[in-house]
């Protein structure tokens, strides 16, 4: 057995176990020309979507969390019981409190974990293996999981047509150890923020007002979405140079790109200015939709599930959006 110290210096973050769940309705583009003035063609060709899955009413975001983590469990035979932190990446809670970590703790009777939601909109997924990361490599923690979950269904306005077309449910799980040998999964991080153009997009709560700027009180989200677009493949391509760098890897040397599934044509600006290709990408955003802090998990198992994704191969996920904020990060995938 080491002792505290020896193992938070030799200690490193290995993923793994991965599962995803999305709820089993699905919402069509042709279901969307009957509730918006809308239609299938604009949708494909403004945002890449055909389809997304939609919660029913009595399945909220932490339903969608079991659904990931026991997909994990049947695929790769885990034992959760004695995870000691868990991480909820969300902005579509079940309640502001409770946290959805904390519901997932009870449903597994996981007796010695800390559990926690963190609010990062899109860039959830990537900042809550950033911060799981920093508790392994710490020694603080020894086995994590890590969520991105939503049902931005409930938060969506269907008479609104800017935004209803865009946003879907899902779930996807990260079961995160200190690694033994010497070896991490996770070779750089990279985060910023720009909490100036925060009302540009937000679902609001208590106060009418972010900052001087004047905000809709209904609950759901608003998005200037011109705006964020110009923000995505200008700050957002910038962040992601930023993370290269920081890895040392180059655009060759990465196996996988997988920027948050925003949109199709933001997915292509980001690779045309990174030099990252198409066929180095992959996404989730034609089958399930914008899915928030659920987007990256759900490509990377798209990609794993059709054989593509292989162990060792060298992965660059980037998440961004409301904040607005980015949080990216290169590993190593070991599954
Ligand atoms: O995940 C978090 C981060 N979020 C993002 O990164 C989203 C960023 N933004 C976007 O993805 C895009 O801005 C949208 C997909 C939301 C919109 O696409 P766009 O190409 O930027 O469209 P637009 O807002 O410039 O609107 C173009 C036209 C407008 O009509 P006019 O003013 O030119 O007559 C809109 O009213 O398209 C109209 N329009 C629609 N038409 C049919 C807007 N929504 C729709 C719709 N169906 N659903």
């Amino acid at each position: 057995m080491m002792d505290k110290k020896t193992f938070a210096v030799h200690s490193n973050a290995a993923i793994t176990a991965i599962g995803t769940y999305v709820p089993e309705r699905i919402l069509t583009n042709a279901e969307m020309e009957k509730l918006v003035d809308t239609s299938d063609e604009w949708i494909v060709q403004r945002t890449g979507i055909k389809e997304r899955h939609i919660a029913a009413d009595n399945q909220f975001t932490s339903d969608l969390c079991f659904g990931a983590i026991d997909n994990m469990i049947d695929r790769y035979g885990v034992h959760i019981t004695d995870v000691d932190y868990i991480i909820v990446a969300t902005s579509s809670p079940d309640a502001v409190f409770p946290s959805v970590a904390s519901q997932v703790q009870a449903h597994y009777g996981i007796v010695n974990a800390g559990a926690a939601d963190i609010q990062a909109a899109c860039a959830g997924f990537a900042a809550a293996i950033q911060l799981a990361n920093g508790l392994l490599l710490s020694g603080a923690h020894r086995k994590i999981l890590v969520l991105g979950a939503e049902t931005l269904s409930k938060i969506t306005d269907y008479s609104d047509r800017t935004t209803c077309i865009l946003f879907g449910d899902g779930a996807g799980a990260f079961l995160m150890e200190a690694s033994y040998n010497g070896q991490g999964d996770v070779a750089a991080v990279y985060t910023k923020t720009d909490g100036e153009r925060g009302h540009l997009l937000y679902r609001s709560s208590l106060a009418s007002a972010i900052g001087e700027h004047a905000i809709q009180t209904n609950g759901y989200i608003v998005q200037n979405g011109r705006e964020v677009y110009r923000w995505a493949i200008s700050h957002v391509a910038e962040g992601i140079q930023q993370l290269l760098e920081r890895s040392g890897y180059t655009t060759n040397d990465i196996d996988w790109f997988i920027p948050h599934s925003a949109n199709m044509r933001i997915i292509e600006s980001l690779c045309e200015k990174t030099g990252f290709t198409p066929q180095q990408t992959l996404s989730s955003i034609t089958q399930y939709g914008n899915t928030s802090a659920a987007s990256i998990p759900l490509a990377i198992d798209e990609g794993l599930k059709s054989g593509i994704v292989k162990p060792g191969q060298l992965m660059l996920l980037y998440g961004f959006g409301g904040g607005l904020t980015q949080a990216g990060v290169v590993l190593r995938w070991s599954l």
